[in-house]
């Protein structure tokens, strides 16, 4: 019964929802502002939500009485296409329903730029500083004693920020070279990090997990990669992770660490090992590059890989694992204790 024009530009619309819904649906997985995990997120999601549902009412509205009135009144064998004018009261429903639309997504907006730009109330319980530099973001937490080092600054993560769930945290932004963005989808919150202005925000989640995030403003060559992984720690595992980044920055400062490499590179060690970086270049034994951040060594029988592990391992292999291509060189305990110290800064 409809013409073959009706039914192609029916088609044409059946395919386009199909294609609306689908990628809908392919973003419902990722990242993305659908997911809130935080009060902030939720709010951006919220007014998302509203604004969504009455776009859809509106084009429905819209769409169908064109489509209807398409149809109707159409001109074909026997009928002239019929032609309106005038009539105030649609003419009025269409200029004021949009008008009060537009008036409430401002207000509603207002409202939530408003809370998400609260940066500064007294509800913040934790402050954390990150820098954006081609390509990586740093943070460092200047802002409580548990995190001072042993050279008085303070401790400093690369991609990954970690903090407590359910805290308010502002994050103050600032940017080394070009601009960058700081973004967490399902944490909400997306600043802009600027050269020679500071920026900040807050963010907030509210469940343990891991969150990624993305910079969001192009800046160059590696900015696909320049990925953030937001940790948000029960408050009770959240000091555990501080004692243990503390004691590894620490480490890594520590001259210790020096003279445990220059034993190391003294030693026989470099015959069998690599460390890049280094003049350590042998082939028989393993690489040691990021020896600390392997689950396990010498085929499993070292793990984890901790100090307590590898200070017995190094002090006598054959007496961990028999048969081990590794002799005991005879360390003394404080060769043993410097290389060890050493090898935990190999991540
Ligand atoms: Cu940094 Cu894009």
């Amino acid at each position: 019964m409809f013409s073959v024009r009706i039914r192609v530009a029916l088609g044409v619309i059946t395919a386009l929802v199909i294609a609306l819904l689908s990628s809908t649906a392919a973003l419902a997985d990722g990242p993305w502002p659908n997911d809130p995990q935080g009060p902030q997120a939720k709010a951006v999601a919220d007014l998302y939500w509203i604004m969504f549902v009455a776009a859809v009412v509106v084009l429905a509205i819209v769409d169908g009485g064109i489509i209807y009135a398409g149809i109707k009144f159409r001109e074909r064998p026997g009928h002239v296409a019929k032609q309106f004018h005038g009539n105030n009261f649609l003419e009025l429903t269409w200029t004021i329903v949009p008008t009060i639309m537009v008036v409430s997504f401002s207000v509603l907006s207002w409202q939530k730029l408003d809370f998400i730009n609260n940066t500064r109330g007294s509800d913040v319980g934790m402050v954390i500083q990150a820098q954006g530099q081609q390509w990586q973001w740093t943070f460092s937490y200047p802002h409580e004693d548990r995190f001072k080092l042993l050279d008085g600054t303070y401790l400093q993560t690369s991609e990954e920020l970690h903090i407590t769930v359910g805290t308010k945290v502002r994050v103050e932004l600032s940017a080394k070279d070009v601009i960058h963005s700081f973004w967490v989808p399902s944490i909400g919150g997306k600043k802009d990090a600027v050269p020679g202005r500071a920026t900040e925000l807050w963010i907030q989640a509210d469940k343990p997990g891991t969150y990624k995030g993305q910079c969001l403003e192009f800046c160059g060559d590696g900015h696909a990669d320049m990925l953030i992984t937001l940790v948000a720690h029960p408050v009770s595992d959240y000091d555990a992770w501080a004692v243990a980044a503390v004691k590894d920055a620490n480490r890594a400062i520590d001259p210790l660490t020096k003279v445990g490499r220059d034993t190391f590179l003294s030693l026989a060690c470099v015959g069998c090992h690599t460390v890049k970086g280094t003049t350590a270049g042998g082939k028989i034994g393993p690489e040691l590059t990021h020896v600390a951040s392997q689950k396990s060594i010498a085929g499993g029988a070292v793990s984890p890989v901790n100090e307590d592990n590898l200070t017995r391992w190094v002090k006598n292999p054959p007496a961990v694992k028999p048969g081990t291509k590794m002799p005991n060189y005879n360390l003394s305990d404080q060769q043993v204790h410097d290389i060890v110290q050493w090898l935990l800064t190999l991540k």
